[in-house]
C-alpha cells in the first residue's frame, strides 16, 4: 500500500489543520477482501442501521443456533436483549461445529512458551481437552450460571478453561496474571466464585510469576472458594492445601471426553470481566452469549479480513477484553488458527516477536501502540533481519496510535504492504466499534476511521447536541448494538447511571473525539478519571485508595502525565500523616504498596510529596489543576473555587523544585 494523494479526497487537512496522508487499500488487497470497496461498506452500513432485522437476520447465520431467534432486539434502556428466543452454545460454535468438515485437523492454537517450547492443538484436540475439562468442572460442582475465576498464564489451558466454562453455561471471570492477590480476592468476592483455576506459575522475562502463591494470598479469608484447580506449568514446588487444591492433570485422569455443549439462551451470561471506572472499585462487566459472540465473529471476519488459511496473532493476554474477543471467541468461532505467546516481547531479546512471525509464518498481527512505540525505541535493527513477508494485515488497539507509530508500523513491520486496522472499542462494547474495513476504507494514520455495522457513534457536547465536524466533543453511541455490555455485575443501577443517563438516551463512552470532514473519527482519549497506561485501563480512584491504605499516607491524588512510550504515566500527589517524613525510601515503599494492592501496572512513575492538595470549598480534590501542573509546570486555570488559593501557589513551587 503506497501513500498517495488520491484516495478519499487527496490529502486532507484535519481540524488542527495538519496535512494527513491517506492510505487507500491496494487493488490487490481489495480484490480478495470480504468487503472490497467503500461503496460496498457504505451500503451495508446503511442497511445495518435502516433495516436491522434484514441485516442481522442474514449476519446472524454466521453462528450455529440450536434454536433460531424470534425477535431481534428488546430494548428497555439500559437493558437490551438481542436475538430474543435464540439458543446456542459458545463452546459449540468455537469447536464442535468445525469438527464435521475439513477444519477438524486444522490448528486451532499454535502456542509458544516463553522458554521456547511449541505446542499445537488441532480443533479436534482442543475439543477433546475442553470436553474433559468441562466434565472435570462439572464433577467439581460447577453448573450453569456458576462463576469460575481463571488466573492463568497465557498457555492453551487458559483458552481451554474459558471454553469449558462456556460449554456448561458457567460464567468465567478471567483475572489478568499481572494483578495482585488482593485484586484477585476483590474479584472473587464480587462475583461470588466457588472455584478458581490457576497454575503453579508462568514465565515472564525469564522469571517465574508466582500465580498459585497469589491465589493462596487471595483466599486467606475466603472460605466460599471450595476448590482450586492447578495446572502444572513450571514444576516449581507450591503448597497444596489438602481438601481444597487439586492438580488438574491428576483430576483429568478421572473423567472421560464425552461432553455435550448445552445450548443456552441467547442472553445467558458468558463472562464477567473486571475493568476500571471512575470509582475506587473495578466494575464487573457482564457479557452474554448470542450478541457478544456474533459481534466478535463478524468483526474478526470483516475487520481483519480473515481467511481460512490465516494464522492470526492478537498479542493481548486473555485477562483483557481484547484477549477474550480476538484470541478466543472471534477467531475460534470462525475456525481460524490462533497464535498464542506466553511471555514478554523483549525476551530473551527485543526481536522475539519478529523471530516468531518468521518461524510460524504469522499472517495477521494485532497489537497495541505501546508495544509499537517500544519496538521503535529498541530500533529497527532488531526487526530488519527477519522475514516478515507472511504478514498481510496489522491491527492496533487499546489507545490512540500516534501518526509516527502508525507510519513506523506500516513501513518497518508491514514493509509498506499491509493495511493497518486501528480498532477503537472498550471492555463494555465487547467487540470493535470504529475501525477501517481493510479492503475498503482508506487509512489515515491516527484515526480509527469509520463505524462497524450497526454502530451509531456521534461526537456531542455536554448536553448531547452534535458538534460540528472538526470540533472536539464527547464520543457517544446512539443506539444499542449486539455485543454491548448487559450489566455491571452486582450493581444493576450503575449500568444506567454510568453509561446511559449522563447524556440521556445515549451510551457515554468516556472518550473524547472529533470527526473530520470525511466523517472519520479521531479518538483523543478519556475525558473522565480513567487512565490508559501502556494500553491498560486503570482508574485514578483505585490507585488513590491503594495509596491511602498505607499507614503513612493522609491523602492522595493521582493524575496522568503524557508519556512518549506508554501514552500516559502515573503521577501521584501524596500528603503524609503528621509525624511522617518524606523520603526516597518511602516513595519506593509506596510504589511497592500499590503494586501489592493492585498490580505492577498501577505503580506510579512519580510520587510527589506535598503539604496540601488543591480542594474546592466542599472538599473535592481538583485533579484538573494537578493535571495542568504536571503538563505545563504551572496552573493558569480558574482557581476561584478553591478553598485555599495559596495552597496552589505553594504546590506549584514544590513541583517546580521537584522537577
Ligand atoms: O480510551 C479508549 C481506549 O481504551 C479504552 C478502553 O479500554 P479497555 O476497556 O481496557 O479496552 C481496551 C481494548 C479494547 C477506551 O475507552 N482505546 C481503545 N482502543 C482505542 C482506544 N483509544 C484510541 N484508539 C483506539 N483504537
Amino acid at each position: 500500500m503506497e501513500e498517495t494523494t488520491a484516495g478519499i479526497d487527496s490529502r486532507k487537512s484535519t481540524p488542527s489543520a495538519e496535512l494527513v496522508p491517506v492510505f487507500p487499500p491496494s487493488n490487490e488487497f481489495s480484490a480478495r477482501a470480504h468487503i472490497g470497496s467503500l461503496e460496498e461498506y457504505r451500503r451495508l452500513y446503511r442497511e445495518s442501521l435502516d433495516s436491522p432485522v434484514t441485516f442481522w437476520g442474514r449476519m446472524s447465520a454466521e453462528l450455529d443456533w440450536a434454536e433460531p431467534w424470534q425477535q431481534l432486539l428488546s430494548w428497555d434502556l439500559p437493558h437490551a436483549r438481542w436475538f430474543v428466543g435464540g439458543k446456542l452454545n459458545a463452546s459449540y460454535n468455537c469447536l464442535d461445529r468445525h469438527l464435521a468438515g475439513p477444519r477438524c485437523n486444522k490448528a486451532a492454537i499454535v502456542w509458544e512458551g516463553e522458554p521456547g517450547e511449541v505446542r499445537t492443538l488441532t480443533y479436534r484436540q482442543l475439543h477433546w481437552e475442553v470436553c474433559r475439562w468441562a466434565n472435570l468442572l462439572s464433577r467439581s460442582g460447577v453448573g450453569s450460571g456458576d462463576r469460575v475465576v481463571i488466573y492463568l498464564p497465557l498457555i492453551p489451558e487458559a483458552v481451554i478453561a474459558m471454553l469449558a466454562c462456556a460449554r456448561l453455561g458457567a460464567v468465567h471471570s478471567v483475572v489478568f496474571g499481572g494483578f495482585s492477590g488482593k485484586s484477585i480476592r476483590d474479584r472473587i468476592l464480587d462475583c461470588g466464585a466457588k472455584i478458581v483455576i490457576t497454575a503453579d506459575g508462568g514465565y515472564r522475562r525469564g522469571k517465574i510469576v508466582p500465580l498459585k502463591k497469589r491465589v493462596d494470598d487471595a483466599l486467606k479469608d475466603v472460605p466460599m472458594v471450595k476448590r482450586v484447580l492447578v495446572v502444572r506449568r513450571t514444576a516449581e514446588p507450591v503448597p497444596m492445601l489438602a481438601g481444597r487444591d487439586r492438580w488438574i492433570e491428576e483430576e483429568l485422569k478421572e473423567v472421560d471426553a464425552r461432553s455435550e455443549a448445552k445450548p443456552v439462551d441467547s442472553e445467558h451470561p458468558l463472562y464477567i470481566l473486571y475493568t476500571s471506572g471512575t470509582t475506587g472499585k473495578p466494575k464487573g462487566i457482564l457479557h452474554t452469549t448470542g450478541g457478544y459472540l456474533l459481534g466478535c465473529a463478524l468483526t474478526t471476519k470483516y475487520l481483519f479480513d480473515l481467511k481460512e488459511e490465516d494464522l492470526f496473532w492478537c498479542t493481548a493476554d486473555v485477562g483483557w477484553v481484547t484477549g477474550h474477543s480476538y484470541v478466543v471467541y472471534g477467531p475460534l468461532a470462525l475456525g481460524a488458527s490462533v497464535f498464542l505467546y506466553e511471555g514478554s516481547p523483549d525476551f530473551p531479546q527485543p526481536d522475539r516477536f519478529w523471530r516468531m512471525i518468521e518461524r510460524h509464518r504469522i499472517n495477521i498481527l494485532y497489537t497495541a501502540p505501546t508495544a509499537i512505540r517500544a519496538f521503535m525505541r529498541m530500533g529497527e535493527g532488531w526487526v530488519k533481519p527477519w522475514d516478515l513477508s507472511s504478514l498481510r494485515l496489522l491491527g492496533s488497539v487499546g489507545e490512540p496510535i500516534n501518526p509516527e507509530a502508525w507510519l513506523w508500523y506500516h513501513q518497518k513491520i508491514g514493509r509498506g504492504r499491509c493495511p493497518i486496522v486501528d480498532t477503537w472499542w472498550q471492555t463494555e462494547t465487547g467487540s470493535a466499534m470504529i475501525a477501517p474495513f481493510p479492503g475498503a476504507t482508506p487509512g489515515k494514520p491516527g484515526s480509527a476511521t469509520l463505524p462497524f455495522f450497526g454502530v451509531d457513534p456521534a461526537v456531542v457536547d455536554d448536553q448531547g447536541n452534535p458538534v460540528p465536524s472538526g470540533t472536539h466533543g464527547r464520543l457517544v453511541i446512539r443506539r444499542p448494538w449486539p455485543s454491548m455490555l448487559r450489566d455491571i455485575y452486582g450493581s444493576p443501577e450503575a449500568l444506567r447511571s454510568t453509561y446511559w443517563s449522563q447524556i440521556p438516551g445515549v451510551y457515554l463512552t468516556g472518550d473524547g473525539a472529533r470527526q473530520d470532514e470525511d466523517g472519520y473519527f479521531w479518538i483523543t482519549g478519556r475525558t473522565d478519571d480513567v487512565l490508559n497506561i501502556a494500553g491498560h485501563r486503570i482508574g485514578t480512584a483505585e490507585i488513590e485508595s491503594a495509596l491511602v491504605s498505607h499507614p503513612s499516607v493522609a491523602e492522595a491524588a493521582v493524575v496522568g502525565e503524557p508519556d512518549s512510550e506508554k501514552g500516559e504515566a502515573l503521577v501521584a500527589f501524596v500528603t503524609l500523616r503528621q509525624g511522617e517524613a518524606a523520603s526516597e525510601e518511602l516513595k519506593n515503599e509506596l510504589r511497592l504498596h500499590v503494586a501489592e494492592e493492585i498490580g505492577a501496572i498501577a505503580r506510579p512513575k512519580e510520587i510527589l510529596f506535598t503539604a496540601t492538595l488543591p480542594k474546592t470549598r466542599s472538599g473535592k480534590i481538583l485533579r484538573r489543576l494537578l493535571k495542568e501542573l504536571v503538563r505545563n509546570g504551572q496552573i493558569e486555570g480558574d482557581t476561584t473555587t478553591l478553598e485555599d488559593p495559596a495552597a496552589v501557589t505553594a504546590l506549584s513551587k514544590e513541583v517546580g523544585q521537584a522537577a
